[in-house]
């Protein structure tokens, strides 16, 4: 099978790109390197230096007749989307009509996509379900919607099929510490740095956290899925709240340092609690997270450290 993945010098694209090489797949990546890194690239995979905006896209899919895409890159902070609405539009959405367009024009079959957990917003209840209301509370979240929305009609219209996955908190090796889900990267730094965390409000807010390797697990699962558990779209989540104070337990635990947290006020437009059901995705596709929080936090760390 021979893959597009967008993205796939980042975080959670590295690990997908991985799994596919693993399968015996061919994968090529297109990303612009705004985020992602050479180093996270499988020496097995061929890395195209390009901008999901570029209008010679349909070029390279011409030439390399992909059966599927997986799409990941891009504008993935949810501050600068709300301090940059244009650029948060144009790489998410406009990006993404590149990337349909090219898959019309070319004969791709099927496209998986990144969507989120920032689509539901504020959700008056647990666990969220894909049914639950969208109520974004932000540029990006508002984006991940529309997304899913281009997508059902390019598969109404063009019958270009597709999935979208939206994430809970991705946390695990190669993860920066800007984008979505920081918080597991900007406190392992911390505690690797010997530095004392900071947790906003009473560290009682909740957090849906899986691991990144059962996410890109998820990522090539649907890519071959049967028809019939595909054009939906699926969250990807452990459907187990961490709150935050435990969260850093857990991860001073895992670096063996004693705990050296400081408690500053509580973010205005934080959500306190958030958790997702994984029914949908257990019971349609057969996946489910396999790595405890424990053991994903431990690998994290000692990545991190070896960096340092
Ligand atoms: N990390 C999370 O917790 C999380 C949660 C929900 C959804 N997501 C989504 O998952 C996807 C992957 O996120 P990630 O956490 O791996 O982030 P990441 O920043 O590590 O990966 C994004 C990749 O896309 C590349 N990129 C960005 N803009 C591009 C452009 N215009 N053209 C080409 N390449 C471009 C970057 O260089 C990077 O390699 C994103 O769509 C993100 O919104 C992530």
């Amino acid at each position: 099978m021979r893959v597009l993945v967008t993205g796939g010098a980042g975080f959670i694209g590295s690990h997908s790109v991985d799994k596919m090489i693993e399968r015996g797949w061919e994968v090529v990546i297109i990303d612009n390197l705004s985020t992602g890194l050479r180093a996270n690239v499988n020496a097995r995979a061929r890395l195209v230096e390009m901008d999901v905006l570029d209008n010679t896209l349909v070029e390279l899919f011409s030439q390399e007749k992909f059966d599927c895409v997986l799409h990941l890159a891009a504008q993935t902070s949810v501050p600068y989307s709300i301090d940059h609405p244009d650029i948060d539009c144009q790489v998410n959405l406009l990006g993404l009509v590149n990337v349909m367009e090219a898959c019309r024009k070319t004969g791709v079959k099927r496209v998986a996509v990144a969507s989120s957990a920032a689509v539901y917003g504020d959700a008056a209840s647990l666990p969220i379900v894909e049914e639950t209301e969208l109520k974004p509370g932000s540029f990006y979240g508002l984006t991940k919607c529309t997304k899913e929305k281009y997508l059902a009609l390019y598969s109404q219209i063009y019958h270009i099929d597709y999935v979208a996955l939206r994430y809970a908190n991705v946390y695990g090796e190669r993860q920066g510490d800007g984008g979505e889900g920081g918080v597991v990267s900007i406190f392992t730094r911390k505690i690797a740095a010997d530095q004392t965390i900071g947790i906003f409000g009473d560290g009682g807010q909740t957090r849906d956290f899986i691991y990144v390797g059962d996410v890109a697990e998820a990522n090539c699962q649907v890519l071959t899925a049967p028809l019939s558990a595909i054009n939906r779209v699926y969250n990807v989540s452990t459907q187990t709240q961490t709150n935050v104070n435990d969260l850093a337990a857990l991860l001073f635990q895992a670096a063996a340092k004693p705990a050296k947290m400081k408690y500053l006020p509580a973010r205005n437009g934080d959500i306190y609690h958030s958790m997702l059901s994984n029914k949908a995705a257990v019971t349609s596709l057969g996946w489910k997270p396999v790595m405890p929080l424990a053991d994903g936090l431990i690998r994290t760390y000692h990545w991190l450290k070896k960096k340092c």
